[in-house]
């Protein structure tokens, strides 16, 4: 079966959801020029994922995404917090702020029954998960009403896991990519390769569709995804400066200046790896740092730096997650960016 057939759609060509940086205004614009956008709820409460479920409801009869992450609950680690609140302390001292600012919740939670229940008034048809799939049980509830799922592989044992676990496709991300590497079955970043060498290796080990991304920006990258065998692309980073994306000022900034260049991956924003635009708090105290409590933990000790430092214009403690390639940055109309990615696809 096609990407397209699979999952609804005209364009197999998924906006990437994500956190922090959309809502429903940008998965509506991809969904309605005939991709498949997609709304991140990692960060939404239950209340605002309706709100926003609501909206997209409001504004398209197409298919679209709703994304979950799916991580494990950390067990608060007093010792390591402490660590990290002594290590975050200069800044709090430089920025006249009280290290007692630092909230208590770290603001992201995985998907749970809660989620599930919100999701199945709405009844997507694709809802697709990062860090792994949620409980069988969980699991079993999102497919009820006919959902496809999803979930990201970036690893070729990660992808035979997910086609063991259940999932209808897999998104081979490589190691371009922004924001958090999917990984769940390692923590060792040594093991991630990038999309050229990933993505054919994950289609020949498993028996289901295979979406790229990482570094996917504009028609030729996603011709050559095509070319070795991608069912359909996810294509994040680019989206980044589209008037619909909530991208905040301090990251539009970085993602139009030389900075944008370099990119890390870095734990010390939330305690896992994620790909952003090297800055200030990744140079000083990472980009990686065994320090960083355990995700989401290591976010809730950034967070008021974050704020004081944006309202200085300054992004130095903002997570500013891109992809190594940042040259399809355009601040165009995510209709007219999608319209321009799917010139790279092959005649269906
Ligand atoms: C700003 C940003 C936030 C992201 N947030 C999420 C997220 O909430 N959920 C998710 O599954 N993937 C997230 N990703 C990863 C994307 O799904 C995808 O793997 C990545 O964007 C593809 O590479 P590219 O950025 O080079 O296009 C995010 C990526 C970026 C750039």
């Amino acid at each position: 079966m096609t990407l397209r057939t699979l999952l609804g759609v005209e364009l197999p060509i998924i906006q990437a959801p994500m956190a922090g940086v959309q809502g429903s205004a940008l998965a509506v614009a991809v969904s309605n020029a005939g991709g498949l956008g997609s709304l991140p709820c990692a960060m939404l409460s239950p209340a605002s994922m309706r709100d926003e479920l609501e909206r997209i409801r409001a504004q398209t009869e197409r298919p679209y995404n709703v994304n979950f992450f799916c991580h494990r609950t950390p067990r608060p680690n007093l010792e390591r917090e402490a660590a990290w609140r002594a290590a975050v302390a200069p800044y709090f001292r430089e920025f006249s702020l009280d290290l007692d600012a630092i909230p208590a919740r770290a603001g992201r939670q995985p998907f749970d029954a809660e989620a599930a229940d919100v999701l199945s008034s709405f009844k997507p048809a694709v809802v697709s998960f990062h860090f792994g799939l949620p409980t069988a049980e969980l699991l079993a509830q999102a497919r009820s009403w006919g959902a496809k799922v999803l979930s990201t592989a970036t690893t070729i044992e990660e992808a035979r896991w997910l086609e063991a676990h259940g999932a209808d496709a897999i998104i081979a991300q490589g190691l371009e990519a922004g924001g958090h590497r999917g990984m769940f079955l390692t923590d060792d970043v040594t093991q991630q390769m990038g999309t050229m060498a990933l993505l054919p290796q994950i289609i020949a080990a498993v028996n289901v569709p295979v979406i790229a991304a990482g570094g996917i920006v504009d028609a030729s990258t996603v011709a050559a995804a095509m070319a070795l065998g991608a069912a359909g692309v996810q294509v994040g980073t680019a989206y980044l400066l589209c008037p619909e994306a909530t991208t905040t000022a301090v990251h539009r900034a970085a993602l139009k200046s030389g900075a944008a260049r370099h990119t890390a991956l870095t734990n010390v924003m939330t305690g896992r790896p994620a790909r952003g635009i090297v800055n200030r708090v990744m140079r000083e105290l990472g980009p990686m740092s065994a320090a960083a409590p355990e995700f989401p933990l290591a976010a809730a000790a950034i967070a008021p730096l974050r704020a004081k430092a944006e309202s200085l214009g300054l992004g130095d403690f903002s997570p500013l997650w891109a992809g190594e390639n940042v040259s399809g940055c355009k601040e165009i109309p995510a209709a007219d960016l999608t319209r321009e990615l799917a010139a790279g696809l092959r005649p269906a």
